[in-house]
């Protein structure tokens, strides 16, 4: 192993002895036997940080040493059982990740030790340490923190989906996104505003998630709590309606949104944060020429794999290029992980909740 990689492995808790370096000369391994993780023992109660031991990697595995991971509502609606996949009990949420290569398999091609990843990874990134599979990960290119990269994965892969390849949408056109401020929704107003030109109306639920998402690139703001929001769409599409709405609320602000569409518009639907879930009246979608449809972005890495990858590239090439910059809301330590789910139920979410494993 490099000068590097020995370095990074004498940084690691605990404090290496003599023993452990001889051990590690002789393994050619270097990680602790040990790591801290979170646990959902049992849905609907707090979760736990336990130390788990490591388990050998497969040949195509990697070992990541987590550095930041995103807290996501999907990891919420997990530990509640609410989510569209049930993970067996006793498991760690968990759905991205940014860190370190720690250790390849044999037959690892495509990272080394050492190199700074992202990864999609379902049900297990919030840890010290994650086994992913090779094929899971992409290289963070120079100039991104770590930090920054942990909230590039779930959120701006979703929304480069669901603008780009659902809703296929071209500049100029308006695009509706609720739950505006959030990490999704501010992630789908800078790509929509910097990649596609669109003209992005932002629908939150309060004046000061209104004015972030102004500053963040939306043309206009609706705040749902207080205004009506169909008379407001009418208003500033002067009649017209929007042409594209991505909506992670669903109940009726999703019917709202749907009635707001322009002809031939299209509505996206990625969640439903309010607890209710539409049942959409289909005599809406033939009046105006209209189409629903819905983005399930981790699915697409079983499903399309090259569609999941061209957007895991593009938000990193954006990145690079400048065009586009996560927001930031709130980074919680690991022990935190109860407190930072709390903070994105009471809704007080503005950008990206961020888990700190350091
Ligand atoms: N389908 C996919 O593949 C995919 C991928 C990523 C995200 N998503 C979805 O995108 C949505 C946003 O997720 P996120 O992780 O970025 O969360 P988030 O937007 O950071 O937080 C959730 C937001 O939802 C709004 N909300 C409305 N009613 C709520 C309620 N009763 N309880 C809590 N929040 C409520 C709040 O904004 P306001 O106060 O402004 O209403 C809140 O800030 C979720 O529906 C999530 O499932 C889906």
């Amino acid at each position: 192993m490099a000068a590097a990689g020995l370095a990074h492995c004498l940084s690691h808790r605990p404090v290496p002895t003599i023993l452990s370096w001889l051990l590690y000369r002789k393994n050619k391994s270097c990680y602790p036997r040990h790591y801290r993780a979170a646990i959902c023992r049992e849905l609907k109660v707090p979760l736990t940080i336990e130390e788990v031991p490591t388990r050998p990697i497969q040949p195509d595995e990697v070992r990541v040493d987590v550095h930041f991971c995103g807290v996501n509502f999907a990891d919420i609606l997990t530990c509640r059982g609410l989510y569209q996949e049930s993970p067996s009990l006793p498991f760690t949420p968990g759905l991205e990740l940014a860190g370190q290569v720690l250790e390849i398999g044999t037959n690892v091609n495509t990272v080394k030790e050492g190199d700074r990843v992202i990864s999609v990874n379902n049900f297990s990134t919030m840890a010290e340490q994650c086994i992913v599979d090779q094929k899971k990960l992409w290289q963070i290119p120079d100039g991104i923190s770590y930090q920054e990269a942990a909230a590039l994965p779930v959120c701006y892969g979703t929304a480069i989906l669901a603008l780009e390849q659902r809703a296929q949408t071209k500049p100029g056109e308006t695009v509706l996104v609720t739950a505006a401020a959030g990490a999704t929704g501010l992630a789908l107003i800078d790509v929509a505003s910097n990649i596609l030109q669109a003209k992005v109306i932002a629908a939150a639920g309060s004046d000061e998630k209104c004015q972030l998402a102004l500053k963040r690139g939306a043309k206009a703001a609706v705040n749902y709590s207080q205004g009506n929001l169909k008379e407001e769409l009418k208003r500033l599409t002067g009649g017209q309606g929007v042409d594209v709405v991505i909506d992670g609320v669903g109940g009726d602000v999703c019917l709202t949104a749907l009635r707001s569409l322009a002809w031939e518009g299209r509505m996206v639907v990625i969640g439903f944060t309010g607890g209710s879930i539409l049942s959409i009246p289909s005599n809406l979608l033939l009046l105006k020429n209209v189409s629903a449809m819905g983005v399930y972005w981790t699915r697409y890495q079983k499903e399309n794999f090259p569609v999941f990858s061209r957007c895991m590239s593009s938000a990193l090439q954006y990145y690079k290029e400048g065009s586009i910059r996560p927001h930031i809301g709130r980074v919680f330590k690991l022990e935190e992980i109860n407190d930072a789910f709390e903070h994105v139920t009471q809704r007080k979410t503005t950008g990206k909740v961020i888990l700190s494993v350091k």
